[in-house]
């Protein structure tokens, strides 16, 4: 390998996602004349715009595909090569591509990034949802589809079924609640309204409760038919190159082939146990059993004993981190979800091998109001932080992890609601040793703060609550609210003034 070298560079990131990207921004930046190589598969490159620190932890922009020339005009020592990294070699520091060309570094970044888990790669009718590509490819799906079955809890998941319209959904969840990945069964509740169109419903009264985890599951399944979808104005086609960002469905038209209404089942606490072509399906004896007649391209049976066919499915239950290329022949410690372990300076355990984004898992010990999730937000935060980490080793200075890792945070929008997400939003690790607070505006917001020994740990916002900054705040401080108690969510005091 070592003689094959055609160049070495001092810094080599591998992905060009908002991980990757950031990264080389952040490196070459700091290091203008040193050369630094971007290795990214595809011709686009993700970067971020728009961008704005909204409060202390929380930030918000926007993701845009462009071509890499953007990069390499802003930045003249910096060279992009367009061929997927195949192989790592740590020892002689270097990486080989799948066109053949071996280049060095001094040090590495594998920012790959992750893919979706598929049901089974076998059918075609199966897709996941990944990139722009296979947006498009589920757009021409969608398109004469009047059935579909959407799996998995995930963000994806719950955008695609607010989205889709004039074709029947069927969502298999295998959890009590719709959107367990960022929701309890509350917000849950407070959002499923929302898959009934009818959007005419007068806000209901402001409802405050305090109460100590689990609640009673909705019911196992639940339909909502709508008549009217009437939301908000019809986006337009999809334009060629359009991004896949933080609002990635924007813009696209997903319709079914069917020009009427929104119809959403939801089938609870189940996962698929196998899913069948429409000739598998005729063979096996499973057609007496709950299907609808009618022949369908795809079937998929559910553990809860129930079959559907279906158009298409969609598999949206959460992703594998891209390791493979990088794994063979190398040591790397590799976590339970699969990603490549990195410390509290993003070190993999080979030396001068960096990872950020999804393609890693954060294994320092995480702050008590942290956790990682697979964001866009986190990919940008750690591959900055990955490239200021990078170079202070390169500098010998010493670096401590950043601050944007000291408290979870994520600005979003579901179901055409704004949604923040602080800290430990769902009790995550706490056990039974905590006490949630919840208020609740039927059709306008819903907010939901989660107390530990009187201070608080978390808090989901539904809608515009204009609380954020307030509980960002009582979060980081930790200060005691014992006195508080309910008050914390009286709607008729201005909390701000309260701590101000
Ligand atoms: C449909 C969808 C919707 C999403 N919506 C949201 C959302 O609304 N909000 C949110 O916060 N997050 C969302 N996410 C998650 C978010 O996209 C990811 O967390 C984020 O993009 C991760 O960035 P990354 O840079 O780590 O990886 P990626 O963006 O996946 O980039 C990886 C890059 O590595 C390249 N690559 C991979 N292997 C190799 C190789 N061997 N050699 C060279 N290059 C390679 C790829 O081509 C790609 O350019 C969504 C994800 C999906 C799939
Ligand atoms: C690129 O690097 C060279 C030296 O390697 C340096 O002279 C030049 O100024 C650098 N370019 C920019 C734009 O910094």
């Amino acid at each position: 390998m070592e003689g094959k070298k055609e160049k070495t560079f001092k810094f080599v990131i591998v992905g060009g996602g908002i991980a990757g990207v950031t990264c080389v921004e952040q490196l070459s930046s700091q290091f203008p004349s040193e050369d630094v190589a971007l290795f990214t598969a595809g011709p686009l490159i993700k970067a971020v715009t728009n961008y704005k620190q909204v409060s202390r932890t929380m930030e918000e922009f926007d993701v845009e595909e462009k071509p890499s020339s953007v990069l390499e005009e802003k930045f003249p020592n910096l060279t992009v090569i367009h061929s997927a990294v195949k192989s790592l070699h740590t020892h002689s520091h270097c990486v080989e591509t799948a066109d053949g060309r071996v280049f060095g570094y001094k040090k590495l970044c594998i920012c790959s990034g992750a893919r979706p888990k598929l049901l089974t790669q076998e059918n075609p009718n199966v897709l996941g949802i990944r990139d722009t590509d296979s947006v498009q490819v589920f757009q021409k799906h969608l398109s004469k589809a009047r059935r579909i079955v959407i799996v998995g809890n995930g963000g994806i998941a719950l955008e695609l079924v607010y989205e889709v319209k004039g074709c029947e959904v069927i969502w298999a969840v295998k959890d009590k609640a719709i959107g367990n990945t960022f929701f309890d069964a509350g917000a849950a509740q407070f959002l499923i309204p929302s898959l009934e169109a009818n959007k005419a419903e007068v806000a209901g009264p402001c409802k405050r409760l305090r109460y100590t985890m689990e609640e009673p599951a909705p019911d196992a399944a639940q339909t909502f038919t709508a008549d009217k979808y009437s939301r908000g104005q019809n986006p337009g086609t999809v334009e060629p190159g359009s991004a896949l960002g933080p609002d990635w469905h924007r813009g696209i038209e997903l319709q079914g082939a069917e020009q009427v209404s929104h119809r959403v089942s939801v089938e609870y606490q189940c996962e698929v146990e196998q899913i069948f072509t429409s000739e598998e399906f005729l063979l096996s004896s499973k057609q007496t059993l709950e299907a609808d007649t009618g022949s369908w391209p795809v079937y998929v049976q559910l553990t809860n004993g129930k079959t559907f066919g279906c158009d298409f499915v969609v598999s949206a239950t959460g992703v594998i981190p891209n390791t493979e290329p990088f794994v063979h022949g190398n040591n790397f410690l590799l976590a339970d979800d699969g990603g490549l372990q990195v410390d509290d300076h993003m070190r993999t355990l080979q030396p001068d091998v960096y990872a950020a984004g999804d393609v890693c898992t954060a294994c320092w010990e995480h702050s008590p109001l942290w956790q990682q999730m697979r964001l866009w937000t986190q990919a940008r935060q750690m591959g900055w932080y990955a490239g200021r980490c990078m170079a202070a080793d390169v500098l010998s200075e010493s670096i401590e992890l950043d601050f944007c890792f000291e408290l979870f945070s994520h600005v979003t929008k579901f179901f055409n609601y704004k949604v923040v997400l602080l800290g430990k939003f769902n009790a995550q690790g706490l056990g039974s040793d905590h006490e949630l607070l919840v208020r609740c505006t039927k059709g306008q917001e819903y907010v939901k703060v989660v107390l530990s020994r009187g201070r608080m740990v978390g808090a989901v916002l539904i809608g515009e609550t204009d609380l954020e900054e307030t509980f960002e705040n009582l979060i980081l401080n930790q200060m005691d609210l014992t006195s508080y108690g309910e008050e914390l969510l009286n709607p008729n005091i201005d909390i701000e003034d309260y701590f101000d």
